[in-house]
């Protein structure tokens, strides 16, 4: 089982220079208590964003995607993978969250099944998007108001790639 947790604004934005581009609690606990225990995995980049909390996120495993055959993040609850493949195959038999960036949703977003999406409401600046799809090949499942600023979308994918891996 795969799924993708992201938070976008009005435009579909999701960073800036490797930070959120806002602050809002209400979702940072949301995003806490959805990979509390689960696997997650994120690409270098943002990996390496949250070097300073990652001890802080509860979760039983962190899998961090990079091209480095070298790679080595010296820390027990990491494991390195080289190929999307690698990890879809690991998604057969493990619910996996993936946690982004930009470049890691938009490699996996064919293959998950459900996409848990915040909308965060408002214009803010940056330079790191969620990827374009289409709306129509997911289903809107489930709807949690976190604040006035923040609604959680849980998203059915109806589309999924179902490629042997
Ligand atoms: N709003 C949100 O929900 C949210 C969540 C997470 C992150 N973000 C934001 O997203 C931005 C970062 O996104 P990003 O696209 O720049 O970086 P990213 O997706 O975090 O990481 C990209 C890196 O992952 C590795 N990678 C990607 N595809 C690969 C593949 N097929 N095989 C092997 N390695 C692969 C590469 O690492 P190497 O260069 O080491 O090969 C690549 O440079 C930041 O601004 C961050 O704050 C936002």
């Amino acid at each position: 089982m795969l799924k993708i947790i992201a938070a976008h604004d009005s435009a579909f934005l999701i960073g800036n220079k490797n930070k959120l581009p806002w602050k809002v609690e209400e979702d940072i606990e949301h995003f806490r208590n959805e990979i509390k225990g689960k696997i997650i995995v994120l690409g270098r980049i943002t990996y390496e964003s949250l070097l300073q909390i990652k001890d802080n996120l509860d979760v039983s495993k962190i899998i961090v995607l990079t091209s480095n055959l070298n790679y080595d993040p010296k820390d027990d609850k990491v494991i390195v993978f080289h190929k999307v493949f690698d990890i879809l195959r690991y998604s057969q038999d493990n619910e996996i969250y993936i946690c982004g960036g930009s470049k890691i949703y938009e490699e996996f977003l064919p293959y998950v099944d459900q996409m848990i999406i915040t909308e965060i409401k408002g214009r803010y600046e940056g330079d790191s998007y969620f990827p374009l799809y289409n709306k129509n090949d997911f289903k809107l499942i489930k709807e949690k108001k976190l604040s006035d600023q923040a609604t959680v979308k849980y998203l059915n994918h109806l589309k999924k790639e179902s490629k042997q891996y």
